[in-house]
Order: C-alpha cells, then sequence, then structure tokens
C-alpha cells in the first residue's frame, strides 16, 4: 500500500507530518511519511525521500504541517442533529429526579422536540443546524450521520430530511441521512401506535424512498417506544425498499432488538447498554458494528454499561459518536463523547480513536472511503496541534483542529 511510486500530478502535498493512518485495526503511526492529494482523494502516502524536485512543482499547495500530526476526518455515526427549541427544563427534572421514562410518558422528551419541530419554518430549522454543524467541521468531523425522528408526521419528517440535504449541499462534509420516523409514538397516535407503524411503512418509507433523501432506516426499539414486532414490520418494509437498516437497540432494557437487526443485515445497533450475550452473538455474525454512545449514558445518569469485553471478544467493531440531540445527549463534541467512552465504558484510548474513525465509517458502511488514511480513500484529512493522538480521549476542550480538509476541499488552515 505504502510503496507505490508518487503520481505525476499532485494537487496537495502534506509534508513533516506525523500520521495516524486509523488503518490495519490500529492506530497505525507512520513517521516521516507524507500524503498526497490528487483529484480530492488520497494518492499516495509514502516516505518522504520518495519525493522528488519534480513533485515540488509550483502548482501543488504544500502544506508544512510542523510535525504535527495528521489524522483522517472524524466520523460521527449517529446524531438527530436537526432539531428545534431546548429542553433545559427536562434537563432540571431529571436532576430532581424525574426519569426519561416518565418524562417521555407524561408527553415531554422526544415529543416536547416534535412539537418545536413541527412549528419551526424550514429556515429556522436550516440555520439552528448549521450552527451545529459548523461546530462539528471544525472540531475535525469531515463525515456526519444526521436522523430524522422529530416531525413524526409525513411532512415534518420531509421538512427534516430536506434540511439534512440542504446542509449537505451546503458543507464541504459529507452527511448520510437516515429516516428516524419510528422514534416514538406521537402524541396524535398515542393508543394507536400499530396505526401509527402502518403509517411509517405505508406512507412515509415509499415517499422517502422516492424523493431519495435518505440512504438508512433506523427504529427506537424500547418500552417506551416500538415493540420488536412493530419494529420488524418497519424494518421488512424498508429492506424491501432497498434502504440500509440501522437500530437503537437495548438503551433501557433488552427488547432482543439487536438480534432482529442482525437478522437484517443491519450496519449497526446502537446504545446497547443492555445487550445480551445472544444479541452479541448474532451481531457479530451478521457483521454487524455496536455503536457506543457515552453521552446518553451519562446524561441519564444509568449505571449499566454495554457489555465491551463481549464486544472485544466477539470482535465487534466498536463505534463511538456523540448521538447529538436536545434531549439525552446534548453533547457538541466528538473528543468529549471518546473521552467519555474511556472513562465511562473502559475503552482503550486506541478504541475510542478507531471509534470514530474507522469504525464509525463501518458503522455507515463508507469504510471503503471514509475514517482512514490510504490511497484511494476520500481526502479527508485533518491536522492537530498535539503531542500524540492519545491527546484527543485524554485532554477535554480541544476542539479546534489546525487544519481540515473535507472531500478534498481545504476548510481551515492554521498550522
Ligand atoms: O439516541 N433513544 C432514542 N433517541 C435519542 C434520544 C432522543 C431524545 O431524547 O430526544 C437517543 O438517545
Ligand atoms: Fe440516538
Amino acid at each position: 500500500m505504502y510503496d507505490l511510486k508518487p503520481p505525476d500530478r499532485i494537487d496537495t502535498l502534506f509534508l513533516d507530518s506525523r500520521i495516524a493512518a486509523m488503518n490495519d485495526g490500529t492506530i497505525n503511526i507512520l513517521y516521516n511519511f507524507a500524503l498526497a492529494v490528487t483529484d480530492k482523494k488520497i494518492s499516495w502516502m509514502g516516505l518522504q525521500e520518495q519525493l522528488s524536485s519534480t513533485h515540488f512543482s509550483k502548482t501543488v499547495n504544500i502544506i508544512y504541517c510542523k510535525n504535527k500530526w495528521l489524522l483522517p476526518g472524524f466520523v460521527d455515526c449517529h446524531t438527530h442533529l436537526v432539531w428545534a427549541g431546548s429542553r433545559s427544563d427536562e434537563f432540571e427534572k431529571r436532576l430532581k429526579g424525574i426519569s426519561y421514562e416518565k418524562i417521555a410518558e407524561e408527553g415531554g422528551g422526544i415529543m416536547s422536540t416534535v412539537n418545536e419541530t413541527r412549528n419551526a419554518t424550514r429556515e429556522q430549522l436550516f440555520n439552528l443546524s448549521a450552527k451545529r454543524v459548523a461546530h462539528f467541521l471544525k472540531q475535525g468531523v469531515t463525515t456526519l450521520e444526521i436522523k430524522s425522528g422529530y416531525g413524526l408526521d409525513l411532512e415534518t419528517e420531509l421538512k427534516i430530511l430536506k434540511t439534512i440535504s440542504m446542509l449537505d449541499n451546503h458543507f464541504p462534509l459529507h452527511i448520510e441521512a437516515t429516516f428516524l420516523g419510528a422514534h416514538t409514538v406521537p402524541s396524535e397516535y398515542k393508543k394507536w401506535s400499530d396505526e401509527y407503524v402502518s403509517l411509517v411503512i405505508d406512507s412515509m418509507l415509499p415517499q422517502i424512498k422516492k424523493q431519495g433523501i435518505a440512504t438508512a432506516v433506523d427504529v427506537f426499539c424500547e418500552k417506551i417506544a416500538f415493540s420488536r414486532a412493530q419494529t420488524e414490520k418497519v424494518f421488512e418494509k424498508a429492506a424491501q425498499l432497498g434502504f440500509k437498516i440501522k437500530l437503537h437497540a437495548e438503551q433501557l432494557s433488552d427488547s432482543d432488538g439487536s438480534a432482529l437487526a442482525a437478522d437484517f443485515d443491519a450496519l449497526s445497533c446502537d446504545h446497547l447498554e443492555y445487550l445480551s450475550e445472544s444479541g452479541a452473538q448474532k451481531m457479530a455474525e451478521n457483521n454487524v458494528a455496536a455503536v457506543l454512545l457515552p453521552g446518553a449514558f451519562y446524561y441519564l445518569n444509568q449505571k449499566k454499561k454495554p457489555p465491551v469485553d463481549l464486544l472485544r471478544q466477539l470482535k465487534i467493531p466498536m463505534a463511538v459518536s456523540t448521538d447529538l440531540n436536545p434531549g439525552s445527549s446534548p453533547i457538541h463534541s466528538i473528543t468529549q463523547a471518546m473521552n467519555m467512552a474511556c472513562i465511562l465504558f473502559g475503552l482503550t484510548c486506541e478504541e475510542a480513536l478507531l471509534g470514530t474513525t474507522v469504525n464509525g465509517a463501518k458503522a455507515l458502511g463508507l469504510e471503503n472511503k471514509k475514517g482512514s488514511l490510504s490511497p484511494g480513500k476520500d481526502a479527508d484529512i485533518v491536522v492537530w496541534d498535539i503531542d500524540t493522538p492519545i491527546d484527543l480521549c485524554y485532554i477535554s476542550g480541544i476542539d479546534s483542529a489546525n487544519f481540515v480538509m473535507a472531500g478534498g476541499n481545504i476548510i481551515h488552515n492554521s498550522i
């Protein structure tokens, strides 16, 4: 992979960096390596001495990294970034001991954000969300998954998904849109959850497919949301329509959703605090990634941790994500999520770094393009002024990269 000759034509050349390539299952540190970008892809990586004077022509944009660390852009593979309103009142309620489930049962929680999002204009929703995306980009996040799910009616779900595609067009980073119409049962269907599931299946899914504005379908399979049987119905239709499958599984209890998702060859099961051994086994057999969301665990003051040792034993790829949302995880920082994954779930720093790069990409089915550095991958490149990549887990508050290139476009350079 690294013995190729440098290409004749180079657009951007990174010199004098230390590279953490995030491939071969490790951080994979490469010293004295240079990296070339041609036509928005990594075209070459190799020892700096392989370069000759012809590679330093005037047309090449040379980035001298001054011995700083060069990493792939982060992949935040699970967010609910498009919403309106705030849930700070619920945060205070939870501090007084009222549970997340109780708040949801009383019509708050997800439903409260749904009401605010339904009332927001497209422009308001875009402006609120654009600020959040810009913040992530500054932190070196170059791939972002965003779920709908705060609409729960066709009109608002489409409004959210269109906002996501506007964000994707507006920003140079890559956005994957996931349809989460089965996020919770909206209050107008409170006593008719099966009817709501039928609405998702018969009306929302075909419309969304037709408009081509989501690649994956997700469901919240939980006592306070949808049963395993209801989840299965949504997945059947989603799979028929050719959507990729993801699942909010075993967050607050064990619904055996992970085994169901594995049967549908899901890309990932997310949360997993209550994951059973048999569920994990099925995930391993079907190559399903585990997405760990320590922000929600922390904000909901949960006690039961995901079975990280079991995931390791079964060699299930572990991704780490912010789960950015206004209720269970108002975490706007990918490095904070990594730090929490280490402290709260016992991940090693290497696991956390792989979790927000190569394994985050796996959880989106994008590992051939995103989340690691090797020739042929997209030019999503971030330079950090740190002593070691471990600092990104260890030091709290490193939220600004020195250089960000997303899809071959330079977004920011303060090297
Ligand atoms: O991933 N678990 C369900 N969905 C979100 C929470 C959404 C909310 O509380 O608004 C989650 O934690
Ligand atoms: Fe979530």
